[in-house]
C-alpha cells in the first residue's frame, strides 16, 4: 500500500502558485521549439535577483545537476570530497558516479557539522569541501562567525561548495551575506535550488554562483539545450510572487516549530531546525512512522527525517509518535 503521507524528500507541501502555473503553461504551447542553446536568460534573471553578474551564475537540473557539474568540471577521478555525514544523499551517490572518494566526517552530537574535524580531514587529494547551511538532515546552522573562520582556513586551491538549498527558511539572525563571502573567497561556490522554498522540485531548477573564474570553469560542461523554457517562466513568475512565497515559507516554519515543540514534550530530542524538515533521533522512529503510513527518510540507527508544513501530515506524525496509554 502506498504511504498516506510521503515526507521523505523534504518537499514543499504547497502546489505551485496559480501565477507560476499560468506562466509555465504558456511556455508549453511552444514545446515544439528548442529552448536556448546555452541558458542565458535564466542566469541573467537569477543574477539580478541575487545581486551578481550573469557570468557569476551557472544553472542546471536542480541543485543536484549543478553539484554534479561542479564535481565533473573541478575534480578528477581519484580525488577526495570532504563532507559532514550524514548529509544530502546526492553527495555520496555522485561521488560513486564520478569516481571520487567521499570523506564523510561524522556530525557532532548536536547534529552540527564538525568544522574542525572537516578541516583535519582535508588532505593532499581533497578537491572539494561541501558544507550545508542549513544542514540536511538535522536542520542545524553553522554560526556565521564559524563559517567565516572555516572558509579562511580552507586552502584557496580547494573549492568549497556552500550548499544553501534551504536558505530561504533561515531566520534573519542566521542569514549571512553570500556576496561578501564570494568577494573574500575566490574558491567559494554557493549552491541553491527552486525545489524547496519555491516549491518547484518537479521542474528541476538549481543554480550556483561565485567568482567568474570558477563559474566559467563549471560552465564549460553546460549541457546544450539542457534547461527547458519552462524554467525561465517559472523563475520569473516566482520572483514576481515573492510576498506570497514568503508567506508560505513562514507558514511552514511556524508549523515546523509547533511540531518540534510537541515532539520535545513527548521526549523526542529533535534538534532546532532552520529548514523545512525535522530530524527525529532515536531508535524505532522510522518504524513507528512507517506503521502509521508515513514515509520518512530513515537512518540506520532508527532515526528519521520528515518534511513539515502539511497540517494533516504533521498531525499524523504526532499521533504516530504519541505513546498510547495502556489501561
Ligand atoms: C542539502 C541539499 N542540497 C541539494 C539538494 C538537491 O535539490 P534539487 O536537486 O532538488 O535542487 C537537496 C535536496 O534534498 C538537499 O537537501
Amino acid at each position: 500500500m502506498p504511504p498516506r503521507f510521503d515526507l521523505s524528500l523534504s518537499e514543499n507541501p504547497f502546489p505551485p502558485l496559480p501565477s507560476v502555473l499560468r506562466a509555465v503553461h504558456m511556455t508549453l504551447a511552444q514545446a515544439n521549439r528548442y529552448p536556448e542553446f546555452l541558458p542565458r536568460q535564466l542566469p541573467m534573471l537569477i543574477a539580478q535577483h541575487v545581486g551578481v553578474r550573469a557570468d557569476q551564475v551557472v544553472v542546471g537540473s536542480g541543485a543536484t545537476g549543478v553539484a554534479m557539474q561542479i564535481m565533473q568540471s573541478l575534480i578528477t577521478p581519484g580525488a577526495d570530497i570532504v563532507y559532514g555525514a550524514p548529509t544530502f544523499d546526492g553527495y555520496p551517490i555522485m561521488c560513486e558516479m564520478t569516481g571520487v572518494a567521499g570523506v564523510p566526517v561524522p556530525l557532532g552530537k548536536a547534529g552540527d557539522q564538525d568544522l574542525r574535524a572537516m578541516l583535519r580531514a582535508i588532505g593532499k587529494r581533497t578537491a572539494l569541501v561541501v558544507v550545508c547551511r542549513p544542514h540536511n538532515p538535522t536542520g542545524t546552522v553553522i554560526p556565521a562567525d564559524e563559517l567565516k573562520a572555516f572558509l579562511a582556513d580552507v586552502p584557496t586551491r580547494i573549492p568549497v561548495l556552500l550548499d544553501e538549498a534551504y536558505v530561504e527558511f533561515l531566520g534573519a539572525a542566521e542569514y549571512t551575506d553570500p556576496l561578501a563571502l564570494i568577494k573574500r573567497h575566490p574558491n567559494l561556490l554557493v549552491l541553491r535550488t527552486f525545489s524547496k522554498a519555491y516549491g518547484l522540485a518537479g521542474l528541476r531548477i538549481g543554480y550556483a554562483f561565485g567568482r567568474t573564474e570558477l563559474i566559467t570553469r563549471v560552465g564549460k560542461l553546460q549541457l546544450p539545450f539542457g534547461m527547458g523554457a519552462a524554467a525561465v517562466a517559472a523563475v520569473a513568475a516566482s520572483y514576481a510572487a515573492e510576498p506570497e512565497l514568503t508567506a508560505r515559507t513562514l507558514r511552514i516554519t511556524e508549523a515546523r516549530d509547533a511540531l518540534r515543540a510537541a515532539l520535545l514534550s513527548r521526549g523526542i530530542a529533535v534538534p532546532e531546525s532552520h529548514a523545512n524538515f525535522l530530524y527525529l533521533p532515536g531508535p524505532g522512529i522510522g518504524t513507528a512512522l512507517r506503521r502509521a503510513g508515513i514515509a520518512a527518510k530513515c537512518y540506520s540507527d532508527g532515526s528519521a527525517r520528515i518534511a513539515v508544513g502539511d497540517p494533516a501530515a504533521d498531525h499524523a506524525v504526532l499521533r504516530a509518535l504519541t505513546p498510547t496509554s495502556t489501561p
